[in-house]
C-alpha cells in the first residue's frame, strides 16, 4: 500500500485529484495529512478537524478492469468497509447513516466524500476522502451532533492502525464489488442503515414535516420512505433530511 504522508495541505482529496491528473498513479494510494486548511465534506460544506488527533486522508481507487454502472453499490462497498474497520478496532455500536455518514447513536463520528471521475456513464476512478473523528475531545459544532472515538470510548487510538485497518476493509468490499456481489453488498448496508424501519419524523425540500420510516434504497440510489398509508416516497441527498 502507497501511502504519502503530509503535514499540512488544503484537501487531501483535492491534492489526491491532481496527483491522478498529472501522473500515473497506483491503485489504492492513500494521501494522508496531519491538517487540512480547507478540507472538504458533502454538499459544498467544510470539514473540520483538529491537527494530529484525527484521520484526514483520501485513497484513490480505480476500475481499469471493470465497470461501474450504479454509484450506489459503490457507495455501499466504501462505507461498509470503514463501518466494519471502526466496529474491528473499537467495538463500538455504530450505524451507518444514508449515504455514507458513521454514527454512533445520533453523532456523527466519520463523514466520506466520494468524487468519481466519469466517462462514457461509467465511474472510472474514485477519490474516496474520509475524515474519521478519533482522538479529538473538543468539538466547536454542537456536541450532540458530533462525536469522536476516544469520547466514545475514553481511549486514544493510533492513527496508522486505524488507517491500516479501514484501507484494508476497502480492498476487501471492492473486491465485492468488481466481483458483482451486489446483492451481498445492498443486504449488508440496509441491516445496519441508520434509522431502518424505524417510524422516524422527517423534513422535506420544501420543510414539510412528514412521518414515515426508510425501507430500502432505489435501484437509482435513491433513498426510500414508507409513509403512513403505505406508499413510498423517495429522495436524492438534497431532498430530505431527519426533523
Ligand atoms: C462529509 O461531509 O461528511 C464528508 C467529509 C469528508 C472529509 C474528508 S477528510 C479527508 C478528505 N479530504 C477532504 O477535503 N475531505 C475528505
Amino acid at each position: 500500500m502507497k501511502i504519502i504522508k503530509l503535514n499540512a495541505i488544503d484537501s487531501t482529496n483535492s491534492f489526491l485529484k491532481e496527483m491522478v491528473i498529472d501522473s500515473v498513479v497506483e491503485n489504492f494510494t492513500v494521501v494522508v495529512a496531519e491538517s487540512q486548511i480547507k478540507g472538504r465534506g458533502q454538499q459544498d460544506s467544510l470539514w473540520l478537524s483538529e491537527p494530529f488527533k484525527n484521520l484526514t486522508f483520501s485513497v484513490y481507487i480505480s476500475f481499469k478492469n471493470f465497470k461501474i454502472k450504479h454509484k450506489k453499490n459503490l457507495l455501499f462497498a466504501i462505507s461498509l468497509a470503514v463501518y466494519e474497520a471502526i466496529i474491528k478496532e473499537t467495538k463500538l455500536h455504530i450505524s451507518i447513516k444514508w449515504p455514507n455518514d458513521i454514527l454512533s447513536g445520533n453523532k456523527k463520528i466519520c463523514g466520506i466524500l466520494v468524487e468519481n471521475s466519469i466517462q462514457k456513464d461509467k465511474i472510472r476512478h474514485s477519490v474516496v476522502g474520509i475524515g474519521l473523528n478519533v482522538n479529538q475531545i473538543n468539538f466547536s459544532e454542537a456536541i450532540n451532533k458530533v462525536s469522536s472515538l476516544k469520547l466514545l470510548t475514553q481511549k486514544n487510538y493510533d492513527l496508522d492502525v486505524l488507517l491500516k485497518t479501514i484501507v484494508s476493509k476497502l480492498k476487501k468490499r471492492i473486491n465485492q464489488l468488481e466481483n458483482k456481489e451486489f446483492e451481498k453488498l445492498e443486504a449488508d448496508y440496509l441491516k445496519v442503515l441508520y434509522k431502518k424501519n424505524t417510524p422516524t419524523m422527517f423534513k422535506d425540500s420544501k420543510g414539510v414535516l412528514f412521518m414515515g420510516f426508510i425501507s430500502g434504497i432505489s435501484k437509482e440510489g435513491l433513498l426510500q420512505i414508507e409513509l403512513e398509508d403505505e406508499t413510498i416516497r423517495e429522495f436524492g441527498i438534497k431532498e430530505v433530511s431527519f426533523a
